[in-house]
């Protein structure tokens, strides 16, 4: 028997983090698998256990019934910015303090985005597959052409922490920025014009319509659910490509699939999909390299900032369970 706290981890997260565990002394059991948890595992470990603290990751879903599971639970930390996967109305029903990592993944998401963008422009996928598939012959006036990035059109839906720093990138592509949220964020603006970024707040509907490149930013809500339907995708150029860093959902699939279909829109890039992980087999899959680019769910996946999430993550978690505030309170940012 021992009186040290105890904390579930449903997944191995970096070194960085549970070092934070340790030095605390608390006795953490770590899952060492590669798949998540299914529900029933989950509840049934809980249960076993008795934590007053669990770790979790975005791909565990975390509802009121898993959170009855563990009778002395305080505290729910999430290893991600996004807590969707988390019932936050059930949590604050219960008293449990739930943590997120914002911020210390922003740039490095902010990076990936335009790696998707570019991918998408200027065909790098394709290009590759052209070449490792022996089709290269000559140097061609028109292979693999795809739309300039410089001086084109950046919609950013989503001017948060990662939706602000897309758009300070474009400085170095001279680009005309536009962005749509909620509401006119004039210190961001500020922010950005220190940068030689000109950022207009615009209506999504003008947003979707002069954009070249459009790029997703919002959490996932009930509003955001399927925020990019078949509406949106035919406001879009038929030039238009649309990258996707947030959560799949928000893009409704069999609309984009459609779009790709009938050449509404040019290009997607996706690093999140509906459903997620997207078997290959997928229908949309069809449309890969030529007007499809995917990822798995990558863009926060630099080491350095793989790192600061499970410190933070870990930061939390403790917090939690000396009864103390949080650090980062994804109850208190959904406010
Ligand atoms: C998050 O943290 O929510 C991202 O989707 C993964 O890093």
């Amino acid at each position: 028997m021992t009186d040290r706290p105890v904390v579930y981890v449903t997944r191995p997260i970096p070194e960085a983090g549970l070092e934070l565990l340790e030095e605390a002394e608390v006795e953490f059991h770590v899952r060492d698998e590669k798949l998540p948890p299914g529900k029933n595992e989950l509840v049934d470990r809980l249960v076993e256990l008795d934590p007053e603290g669990l770790l979790c990751l975005l791909t565990d879903h975390i509802d009121g019934e898993v959170m009855d599971a563990a009778r002395s639970l305080d505290v729910v930390s999430t290893f991600s910015v996004g807590y969707d996967h988390i019932d936050m109305d059930s949590a604050e029903a219960r008293g449990l303090a739930v943590g997120h990592t914002p911020g210390v993944l922003s740039e490095t998401t902010a990076d990936f985005a335009w790696a998707l963008l570019m991918t998408a422009a200027r065909r790098t996928v394709e290009g590759s597959e052209y070449v490792m598939a022996d089709e290269w012959e000559t140097w061609g006036p028109k292979l693999l052409t795809g739309p300039d990035v410089h001086g084109a059109t950046l919609g950013v839906v989503g001017f948060g922490n990662i939706g602000s720093a897309v758009a300070r990138r474009a400085a170095g592509f001279d680009m005309e920025v536009l962005y749509t949220d909620t509401g006119r964020q004039p210190d961001v603006e500020e922010e950005l014009a220190e940068y030689g970024v000109d950022a207009q707040f615009v209506a999504e509907d003008e947003l979707l319509e002069r954009s070249d490149f459009v790029t997703l930013h919002v959490p996932l809500t009930p509003e955001t659910e399927g925020f990019v339907g078949e509406p949106e995708v035919r406001a879009m150029k038929d030039s238009a490509v649309l990258v996707n860093t947030s959560r799949g959902p928000v893009v409704d699939t069999d609309a984009l699939n459609t779009a790709l279909e009938e050449d509404w829109i040019e290009r997607a890039a996706l690093d999140v999909t509906d459903p997620e992980p997207l078997p290959a087999d997928h229908e949309i899959t069809r449309h890969v390299p030529e007007k499809l680019v995917l990822a798995p769910h990558i863009a926060s996946a630099s080491i350095g900032t793989r790192d600061r999430m499970a410190r933070m993550a870990a930061k939390n978690l403790l917090a939690g369970l000396a009864g103390e505030e949080l650090p980062n309170s994804a109850i208190e940012d959904r406010r």
